[in-house]
């Protein structure tokens, strides 16, 4: 069973769901206008990145110092952000029996006149956890770095955030799907296997309870016609982060029903490129093998695996070809390329403002600013 709503909800939900079609691309001057993360991504002392780059295994004290990073930093600069944990234990092959905990971190920003059950949501995803072998693994592209990009994305978005939402409410505005947008990070636990074979028990832990939980979830009710029946359903676009910051990477589109999104995020890094924004100068760009298929796909298992069997809208961020330091040693920070890492927080922000629809709130230096669609 693939979806998991009866076909005609799926359909009305279809429609409902891709108002952001519509959305009006960045300037060159807002692109221009996207700060690159510099010294706060550095891997040696960078307050996001350096304090991830630990062992993160579930139940161990590593996992707990990414968690009160995560804490700490939303707590500290991002106050209007609200924070969740999304708790779950399970044994795994390594732990004689016993449970182990696993965190899901989400952090979400809604507009503040919505009800619980109204936004939809942008949803950011990377994991957190650290593979259990080999011993002293580290994980830096797998995925301390894409963790730390969300984390700068945050902070780029929140100041436009902000004044979209305390415009719109000033206007007494808000209600319909597009005014009705907000956007959430999810760091995950428990992605990796504990035993030396992959498999759907032993992987994906935080991930599957996750979706487990939101598919099952139900908002409360509400006249709204567009409201969404659960948690699941307002996730508008799950756009996942995994295996990034080395160099040169290579990232395919590989499902159909978000080419669109692709090609969004492609068009964005041409443009940054050829404006001189981005740092790197990889052989090609980062996202011009738009001709993955699922066939080619269907061998990666990833974080999104139990929320697209539920009929979530997956965006797969990960290099066709994994890096050569994957699942090794190498994988640390001194390995990361960091003009890579940091022209992938500088991609992903603006794609994430575009999103949001930024433009409305974006004063241009000269010219005239267009009108505000909900005046
Ligand atoms: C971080 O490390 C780099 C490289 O060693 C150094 O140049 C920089 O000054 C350091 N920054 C801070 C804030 O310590
Ligand atoms: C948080 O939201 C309130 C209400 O909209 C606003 O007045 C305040 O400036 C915001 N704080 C930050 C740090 O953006
Ligand atoms: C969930 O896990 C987090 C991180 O370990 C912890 O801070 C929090 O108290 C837990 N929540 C519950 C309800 O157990
Ligand atoms: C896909 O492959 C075709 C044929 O090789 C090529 O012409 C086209 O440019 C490719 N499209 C993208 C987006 O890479
Ligand atoms: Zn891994």
């Amino acid at each position: 069973m693939f979806f998991s709503l009866p076909p005609s909800i799926s359909l009305l939900s279809f429609l409902l769901l891709h108002p952001t079609h519509a959305y009006k691309p960045l300037s060159n001057t807002f692109l221009r206008a996207i700060p690159s993360p510099g010294a706060d991504i550095d891997w040696r002392n960078g307050s996001l990145l350096a304090p991830l780059l630990v062992p993160r295994v579930p139940g161990t004290p590593g996992q707990a110092t990414a968690q009160h990073h995560f804490v700490n930093y939303f707590q500290t600069e991002l106050p209007n952000w609200s924070l969740e944990w999304q708790n779950s234990s399970s044994r795994t092959p390594v732990s004689g029996g016993a449970e182990l905990p696993f965190a899901n971190f989400i952090a979400k920003r809604e507009p503040p006149w919505v009800k619980p059950g109204q936004a939809n949501l942008l949803t950011l995803v990377a994991h957190y956890d650290s593979k259990y072998q080999p011993e002293g693994f580290i994980g830096a592209i797998d995925s301390a770095a894409p963790c730390a990009m969300l984390m700068y994305v945050a902070r780029v978005v929140d100041a436009y955030v902000q004044r979209m939402y305390d415009e719109m409410q000033a206007l007494d505005e808000g209600g319909t799907v597009e005014m009705d947008m907000g956007v959430q990070i999810l760091f995950l636990d428990g992605e990796e296997a504990f035993g030396e074979e992959w498999n759907d028990e032993d992987s994906l832990y935080g991930a599957r309870a996750l979706a487990q939980q939101w598919s099952t979830s139900k908002n409360p009710a509400s006249a709204k016609f567009y409201n969404y029946r659960t948690p699941l359903n307002q996730i508008s676009l799950f756009l996942l982060l995994d295996l990034l910051g080395a160099a040169n990477p290579s990232i395919p589109s590989y499902f159909p029903t978000t080419h669109w999104a692709y090609l969004a995020l492609s068009n964005i890094e041409a443009r940054m490129r050829s404006l001189d924004l981005l740092e790197s100068s990889p052989a090609q760009s980062f996202l011009s093998d738009g001709n993955g298929t699922v066939g080619a796909h269907a061998q990666i298992s990833d974080d999104h695996l139990p929320f697209i069997s539920k009929g979530v809208d997956v965006l797969h961020v990960i290099p066709r070809d994994f890096p050569s330091v994957w699942h090794t040693l190498d994988d640390d920070g001194a390995h990361l390329d960091m003009s890579t890492v940091r022209d992938w927080g500088k991609i992903v922000a603006a794609f994430a403002l575009e999103w949001l629809d930024m433009m409305e709130v974006w004063d241009e230096p000269e010219g005239t600013r267009q009108q505000k669609r909900w005046s």
